[in-house]
């Protein structure tokens, strides 16, 4: 982020206005970035959306699901910033709609715009066109750039040929498409801890690497997304995309400058080399009912407490509470076969990976809330003391969520006599190192848009080899009834196979 003096005002436009995206990331986003003095005075908000409505009533939704969120009165900043917050009614098939949204720019916008599409994805094609066909890709009088939220397809075919209509009407410098999990902080610094250290370099490869785990355990259900999950299911929603970025950025090559182009063609190269090892191993799973706890709390038996939430319940779970079987969450149909839960092993065929298995686990309604990547280092060769048990492996932890930060977990010797091994720490945590909180993801996103900063976006060919990678886990999903797992559990038994049979085990997400 850089400061105000140099992104001049724009106009953010925001197509789905009205709907839950906006309320819960988008505003709340732009709230921030006003508050923290990032966002020019002049920036202007519109929203379009399909419902007949005043700009008045549009600052008053949003600025009471904005309270919602900040669980407090509204402030300066944003009364400040909805005095600038417009609305244009419209559906998006109809020409008549972007004139008005292209008046409505002209009328009370500035400079540069941003469009946003917060809205289900087959309506994608009709914004490109009613933007293109109204003039409004045109950068004569400032950047025009494109948000494209995900999911961007449903395979292949389909991101192909949405590449090629995006394209056809913006230039690829134009697109940003959005995966937030490369904005969270950890994921950024990633690169930072690679390449402006000595230290790991040397060691980041199969030389001194046994194996590599990415954890994306949610305690969530549907919250009331089940009719979209249902058609997506757990490798489209975050395979696809959160777990294969966070791959590349473990395993890519040292780019030459930390920049859009040179990040992005580094990580497509070591996309190209992946490959899911034996899709017949992956492991499918679909939760069944269960019991689920509060996030944040420990649960009196000293559980890991979670919490579930549900838009059709508020807040779902007090602790031990149940939660319902997938099947028979709202949205989702009675006999789904459409997988909560995926586990898988992949390769990367290239010198510094080749030999280093990555397991990537995921799914709704698991015990706790994790996202982490976990590198495990090779034994030592030879140990020279006497000790009951072998001394357990060096592990290098990055957590995005939550408590974000990054542990060295290694071996070291027990004060007294002899040699008594015992597991120690080093430790950073954003949270104790820093006085104020991380940013939102979308905070960052949005500023890196407003400043034209695609770095933490996706370029075209990026999200096809994703496709490409999870094309056979696709295809595993299509022919297999997934496995059952109880709400509130880590998943299938069948996922600790598919690790023990090479000699390892499951990292176990230290307990908030
Ligand atoms: C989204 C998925 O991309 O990421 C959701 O569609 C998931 O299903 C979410 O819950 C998780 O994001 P975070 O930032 O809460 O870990």
């Amino acid at each position: 982020m850089s400061d105000i003096a140099e992104t001049g005002p724009c106009s953010f436009v925001i197509f789905g206005v009205t709907g839950d995206l906006a309320a819960r990331k988008l505003v709340p986003a732009l709230h921030a970035l006003q508050r923290g003095g990032w966002l020019h005075p002049q920036t202007v908000v519109v929203g379009f959306g399909r419902s007949e409505m005043s700009d008045d009533a549009l600052r008053e939704r949003l600025g009471d699901a904005l309270a919602e969120h900040l669980d407090g009165p509204l402030d300066d900043a944003w009364h400040d910033l909805a005095a600038r917050l417009h609305y244009v009614r419209g559906n998006y098939d109809d020409a008549a709609a972007y004139a008005r949204l292209a008046d409505r720019l002209r009328e009370v916008g500035h400079g540069d715009h941003v469009y946003y599409t917060a809205t289900p994805p087959q309506t994608y094609g009709d914004i490109v066109t009613g933007l293109a066909d109204a003039g409004l890709a045109d950068e004569s009088a400032g950047f025009r750039n494109l948000v494209i939220e995900k999911p961007f397809g449903e395979d292949l075919d389909s991101a192909r040929r949405l590449n090629a209509l995006v394209l056809e009407r913006f230039r690829e410098s134009q697109v940003y498409r959005i995966d937030h999990y490369l904005a969270k902080e950890t994921a950024q610094n990633l690169a930072v801890l690679r390449f402006a250290n000595t230290l790991f370099e040397p060691i980041w490869s199969n030389r001194a690497i046994d194996h590599v785990q990415i954890t994306m355990a949610e305690p969530m259900g549907m919250e009331g997304r089940g009719s979209f999950y249902d058609a997506a299911g757990v490798v489209r929603d975050v395979f696809q995309n959160h777990m294969l970025q966070l791959l590349a950025l473990v395993t890519m090559e040292p780019p030459a400058r930390y920049d859009a182009d040179a990040v992005r063609d580094e990580k497509v190269k070591v996309l190209r080399a992946l490959a899911c090892a034996d899709p017949e191993h992956a492991v499918l799973g679909q939760y069944t009912a269960g019991r689920t706890a509060v996030e944040g709390r420990s649960a009196p038996d000293g559980r890991m407490a979670v919490e579930g939430r549900s838009a059709s319940e508020g807040r779902l779970a007090s602790e031990g509470r149940t939660a319902p079987a997938y099947r028979d969450e709202p949205g989702v149909a009675p006999g789904s076969r459409t997988p909560t839960y995926a586990a898988a092993r992949f390769e990367l065929h290239n010198w510094r990976w080749a030999g280093v298995p990555f397991y990537l686990r995921a799914g709704k309604r698991l015990e706790a809330k994790a996202s982490e990547i976990v590198l495990t280092f090779k034994r030592p060769p030879h140990v020279p003391f006497d000790l009951p048990v072998p001394p357990r492996a060096d592990r290098l932890i990055l957590r995005l969520v939550p408590d974000e930060g990054i542990s060295l977990r290694f071996n070291a010797k027990q004060p007294g006599q002899g040699i008594e091994l015992d597991r120690v720490g080093l430790d950073f945590a954003y949270q104790g190192r820093y006085q104020r909180p991380n940013p939102d993801a979308y905070e960052t996103l949005i500023q890196d848009v407003i400043e034209g900063d695609a770095t933490l976006f996706m370029r075209a060919d990026e999200v096809e080899v994703q496709w490409k990678v999870i094309a056979p886990l696709l295809e595993a999903t299509a022919a297999r009834d997934p496995l059952p797992y109880a709400a509130g559990s880590m998943g299938p038994v069948e996922a600790a196979e598919l690790l023990e049979r090479d000699g390892r085990s499951w990292y176990r997400p230290r307990k908030a």
